[in-house]
């Protein structure tokens, strides 16, 4: 069974070494899932309450670099490696970290969980086609005409996470819930 969001506990957020330094909490899943939704939400209840919050999302990254980022292997990645170096540091200096990132494929999902501290996986789950009816951006639509051929989820399978340490699943749960529980555990901590 997949673990619930019971799984966001401080130790396991916290579970390593440097105890001056912030969590990182990593929402990966497909497009239209919810990630930056949540994880906005979730950054703006931290501050709220008074706890230091930074949001990295992988779409500032690809803004950044413009024309120079594909969505080859090697260009997923990229972004990858940049989310992990920007989410350690602001880490290091006592930020609580959310990133927001598609994060697909096993090599990028490997690079996560060997070079971030203080990490918890969550996977932002929902349905393809239940991503594709909401579908903000347009990218499935998009991909359904044939003018875009390299969307994950449509011209590709997504492959969920194996070993996400929770599931967010945004079909069953509102994003107040969500956002709720996940704060939730860091005022406790
Ligand atoms: N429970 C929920 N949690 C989060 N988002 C939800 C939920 N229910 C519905 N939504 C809607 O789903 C959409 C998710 O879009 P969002 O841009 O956050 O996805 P994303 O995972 O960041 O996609 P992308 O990979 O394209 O950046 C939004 O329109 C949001 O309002
Ligand atoms: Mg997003």
């Amino acid at each position: 069974m997949a673990k619930g969001m019971q799984a966001l506990d401080p130790e396991v957020r916290r579970g390593d070494s440097d105890p001056q330094g912030g969590s990182v909490l990593w929402l990966l899943g497909p497009t239209s899932a919810g990630k930056t939704t949540l994880a906005t939400r979730v950054v703006a209840d931290l501050r709220k309450n008074g706890i230091p919050a930074i949001l990295f999302d992988g779409d500032e990254v690809r803004d950044f670099f413009g024309e120079g980022l594909g969505f080859g292997t090697g260009s997923r990645l990229r972004v990858v490696s940049v989310l992990v170096h920007l989410a350690n540091k602001a880490a290091d200096a006592g930020l609580n970290v959310v990133v927001a990132a598609l994060t697909a494929g096993q090599d990028a999902r490997d690079h996560v969980r060997e070079n971030v501290k203080n990490l918890t996986l969550g996977y932002v789950s929902c349905s393809i086609q239940g991503c594709a009816q909401r579908d903000p951006k347009g990218l499935y639509r998009r991909a359904m005409r044939g003018e875009i051929d390299t969307l994950i989820g449509y011209n590709d399978a997504y492959q969920p996470p194996d070993d996400p340490d929770l599931v967010l699943d945004t079909e069953a749960h509102s994003l107040e819930e969500l956002a709720g529980r996940i704060v939730a555990s860091y005022v406790r901590a």
